[in-house]
């Protein structure tokens, strides 16, 4: 067994967290975290961030993102729905996406909605990446220490070579999921910021918990999720199924440390592991459930065919598969602003693989993989009718 060798670690490379990080394993018992870094509390499960001023920071962003989203954004929809109207043309006709860059791409209300939020992205991913870095032993002691402390367990597995999809640094976090040490830290307040401060409870990840259909026999005894990062989604499931085993597995060993330690924290027993969705260890016909939340919309087109196939070897004959993403619950948007805040996400933001997922039959590529497919499955979000639900055939 070798030693965590925190410089190597930040080198922010896969290949460093690989070489100073071992599989483990931790299997002890329901123990407090023998280091808890919160040096201005917690509200409920929320770990305050360490400092006033970045909390306000990050106040400031939450609140700028609501506004965002909000006013600013249908003012932008409502000025490119006038620019092509005026053009003589039907902006909910699926316009190609060059038709509408070039008849509204230097407007200065869509320039400053879309340039703005990038702004906001920038600083919420910045500071955050600034505050865990400049305290970095501090942070890196506490994951030490929580690696074996329960309830719940730990899978770290450094010679995971991640498949090349998933190193981008999607949504333009620095490092992405696999390539910063605190990438989990990071990802938890930086997503605080997008849910505009309506998940600092986990109250969405409760909903989408429990929305997720169980097998027809009522049988739950093991759920897995793919693709966890923080592993919100794996906590509330087990929360909603106390007497499953509950797995949630991601590609980037950070996520799931900062997973553990969390779940850990909030004392919730769930097992997390860095394995790949596409190739996951678990043996055959293992799982009652397996979701995922999410996850789709950044994985290629290849990585998912091979992911639902994966799905379909561990499910259990009757277990249900059920993910939750854009357009599992209803299609791609056609009118002119969705598309273009499709593609404005995809190139600026950082998402390469949003519209190549929204390409994808999806329906079609889970019958590919054995499911049987409901496309009016019970929906999995507020203001949705249906989400797409497979079932491995008994
Ligand atoms: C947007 S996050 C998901 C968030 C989380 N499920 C939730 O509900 O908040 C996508 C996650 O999927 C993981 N991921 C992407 N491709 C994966 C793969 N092939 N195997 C395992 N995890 C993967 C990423 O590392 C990332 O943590």
């Amino acid at each position: 067994m070798t030693m965590f060798n925190r410089r190597t670690l930040f080198a922010s490379t896969v290949a460093a967290v690989g070489a100073a990080t071992e599989a483990l394993t931790a299997r002890s018992a329901q123990a407090a975290l023998p280091k808890d870094v919160e040096p201005r509390g917690s509200t409920g499960r929320l770990e305050r961030l360490p400092r006033l001023d970045l909390e306000s920071v990050h106040d400031f962003i939450t609140g700028f993102r609501k506004f965002a989203n909000g006013d600013m954004s249908r003012s932008a929809n409502a000025r490119m729905t006038a620019i092509i109207k005026a053009e003589g043309l039907d902006p909910d006709a699926d316009l190609p996406i060059q038709k509408i860059l070039e008849l509204t791409g230097k407007d200065p209300v869509i320039a400053n909605s879309a340039r703005t939020w990038l702004s906001a992205q920038q600083i919420n991913w910045r500071t955050l990446h600034n505050e865990f870095h400049a305290n970095s032993d501090l942070y890196m002691a506490e994951m030490e220490a929580a690696d074996k402390a329960g309830p719940g367990t730990l899978e770290l597995n450094p010679d995971l070579k991640p498949p090349a999809y998933t190193t981008h640094e999607i949504h333009i976090q620095p490092g992405g999921y696999v390539g910063d040490p605190f990438a989990g830290h990071i990802y938890l307040y930086g997503t605080n910021n997008f849910y505009t401060g309506r998940n600092n409870q986990d109250e969405l990840h409760i909903e989408y918990a429990s929305a997720v259909p169980v097998p027809k026999t009522g049988k739950v005894t093991r759920v897995l999720e793919q693709g966890t990062s923080c592993g919100q989604l794996a906590v509330a499931l087990k929360q909603r199924f106390p007497n499953a085993e509950v797995w949630g597995i991601d590609v980037g060993g950070p996520m799931v440390r900062f997973a553990h330690m969390r779940a850990a924290d909030i004392g919730v027993e769930v097992h997390f592991a860095q394995r790949l969705a596409e190739d996951s260890k678990f043996p055959d016909n293992h799982f009652d459930i397996v979701t995922n939340n999410i996850m789709f919309h950044e994985v290629s087109q290849d990585g998912a065919r091979a992911i639902l196939k994966e799905s379909m070897r561990v499910l259990r004959p009757g277990g249900v598969y059920f993910p939750m993403d854009f357009y599992t619950g209803g299609p791609p948007p056609k009118a002119a602003y969705g598309k273009f805040r499709s593609w404005w996400d995809s190139r600026w933001n950082g998402e390469p693989w949003r519209l190549d997922y929204a390409a994808l039959d999806f329906a079609g590529a889970m019958r590919d993989a054995g499911f049987d497919v409901n496309e009016n499955g019970p929906p999995a979000r507020p203001g949705t009718k249906r989400n797409i639900l497979g079932t491995k055939p008994a």
